[in-house]
């Protein structure tokens, strides 16, 4: 299979340790994002056109992502794989979401994986095959409270996980979901400085809650799930398709 993959959300947290690890591993990565960062603009001076592409835009926008893709795939030899990564947190119950609140998550986290999918399997199919991760959530194999819309989207993710890789299996394109509990990234920083702006106790106390809750004692790091996902984007895990990959401490253990 090609060694280049296009990330969706690779300019920051999971998304761009993901797109740091495949660089350095040798391959070729297209990132996909609505923000340029500092990171975005270290790996491109590190790295440079034909290892490294950058594309700004909005994973709920379809025609753009596909401009994007075709491009990344032109600049970058074609394309091996995807990490449909984008996605955005929100926290509320059935009773007090708005309909616009609920709108916008399923957008981004459902239909915009969906638009990047459509984007990429098919310049996959074209390189001669390879391997679709989605970043779906601990959240897609148990509930929590004050999460319905994020836990709505990504429970839809594992369920397209399975479908898609039943549908590609004959194709030569595996489909495989990581299912991360807290891991500490700009995404998870935001959630408890909200926390605390409304009185919740420091932000420091709060992430000593939130570690006490893993059996490991600890929340995850985005340098440790990037592992995972290159185990399934590579051909290491040539034998995986249709799988809902825990890597959570072992909240999910029981
Ligand atoms: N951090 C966690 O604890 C955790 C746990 C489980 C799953 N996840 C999932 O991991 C993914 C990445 O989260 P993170 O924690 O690294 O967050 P993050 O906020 O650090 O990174 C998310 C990136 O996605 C980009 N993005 C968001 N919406 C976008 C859109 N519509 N179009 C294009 N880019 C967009 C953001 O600009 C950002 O760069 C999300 O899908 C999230 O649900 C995170």
């Amino acid at each position: 299979m090609r060694k280049s993959i296009f990330i969706t959300g690779g300019a920051s947290g999971i998304g761009g340790a993901s797109a740091a690890l495949f660089l350095e591993r040798g391959w070729n990565v297209g990132v996909y994002d609505l923000n340029r960062t500092a990171l975005v603009d270290g790996l491109t001076g590190e790295y440079g056109a034909g290892r490294f592409a950058y594309h700004g835009g909005d994973t709920r926008s379809a025609e753009a992502l596909k401009a994007a893709a075709e491009e990344t795939a032109e600049a970058l030899g074609g394309l091996g794989a995807v990490f449909a990564c984008a996605g955005v947190h929100h926290s509320d119950t059935l009773m007090d979401v708005s309909e616009d609140e609920l709108r916008r998550v399923m957008e981004i986290n459902i239909m915009g994986t969906f638009n990047t999918l459509r984007a990429c399997i098919p310049l996959i199919l074209k390189s001669g095959g390879g391997a679709v991760v989605i970043n779906a959530s601990d959240q897609s194999l148990i509930g929590k409270p004050h999460s319905f819309a994020y836990g709505l989207t990504k429970g839809a993710l594992g369920q397209m996980t399975k479908s898609l890789a039943l549908d590609l299996a004959g194709k030569g394109v595996r489909v495989n979901a990581i299912c991360p509990g807290t891991i500490r990234t700009p995404m998870v920083d935001a959630i408890f400085a909200r926390c605390a702006a409304s009185g919740a106790g420091s932000e420091a106390e709060l992430w000593a809650e939130e570690a006490s809750l893993f059996p490991l004692g600890r929340v995850g790091e985005a340098s440790e799930v990037a592992r995972l996902v290159y185990f399934l984007a590579s051909e290491e895990s040539s034998f995986c398709t249709g799988g809902l990959y825990t890597i959570d401490g072992g909240l999910t253990a029981g």
